[in-house]
């Protein structure tokens, strides 16, 4: 079982598109997806999932698309708030949360102090989130802190790179999932990804449900992570080791 997931939600708009209705409907039929998909992780005891739900690049949609999208995130953090709540989730959202609007940011920082205490499943939610901006951030950070003394340059390790990023605070995700198709990163979490397992489905995310997570599970627990190890080794098969 992977102890972290994290999901590129792709699709919506074509799920939209194949029943003629606005690209927002689809949007909206993916926070469903989402709800169950929480929900489900939660019940299978997963330790953290971590959502995709708005790229630095997304600004570039239609303003009206990116509006609302912007009304949706903050509508449905004040509706599924009580429900993570009574489910133990803890929600974080990683991101240049500066971009948005005062009242959503309040919301965020809200959903964050009141679920902070909670030990169940760790969520977090990137939006305007970029990994090359992550990885930018950890670099100013770390300048800061070899200029005023903090850290010298010899300590400068994939450790110390880490404890700068995003997310730091968990194990790297064992298992990448996207939907819509589409086989791509798309400067999701590129550091935190080295050593995850990808796993690919054409299922648009709308229609991404309980029974295809179970099935991205049962192909990921049947990959063998090597860590540049060779099989005999990982197996631990001593004459070939
Ligand atoms: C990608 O599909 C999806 C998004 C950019 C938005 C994701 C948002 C949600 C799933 C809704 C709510 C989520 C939270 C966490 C509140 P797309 O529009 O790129 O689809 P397409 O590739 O078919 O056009």
């Amino acid at each position: 079982m992977p102890r972290h997931i994290a999901i590129v939600m792709d699709g919506n708009g074509r799920w939209a598109r194949k029943r003629f209705l606005p690209r927002f409907a689809g949007h909206k039929s993916g926070l469903n997806a989402t709800r169950d998909i929480v929900q489900a992780c939660s019940d299978l005891g997963i330790e953290a999932l971590t959502l995709f739900a708005f790229s630095s690049e997304n600004w570039k949609r239609p303003k009206l698309e990116v509006r609302l999208l912007m009304d949706l995130f903050a509508s449905s953090l004040q509706k599924e708030m009580s429900r993570l709540h009574e489910n133990n989730v803890r929600i974080r959202f990683i991101g240049d949360l500066s971009a948005f609007s005062g009242k959503l940011q309040e919301l965020i920082a809200e959903s964050e102090r009141q679920t902070a205490g909670n030990t169940g499943l760790e969520l977090s939610i990137a939006v305007n989130y970029g990994g090359r901006w992550d990885i930018v951030n950890a670099v100013q950070q770390i300048s800061s802190a070899l200029v005023d003394g903090t850290i010298s340059k010899e300590q400068i390790d994939t450790d110390l790179v880490s404890s700068y990023m995003s997310l730091s605070d968990l194990p790297d995700p064992d298992l990448f999932i996207r939907t819509g198709g589409e086989q791509r990163i798309s400067n999701f979490l590129l550091w935190q990804l080295a050593y995850t397992e990808l796993y690919f489905s054409d299922t648009l995310w709308p229609d991404f449900d309980k029974a295809e997570l179970q099935q991205a599970l049962e192909a990921f627990s049947k990959r063998q992570r090597r860590y540049g190890k060779t099989g005999d080794q990982v197996e631990g098969n001593e004459l070939n080791a």
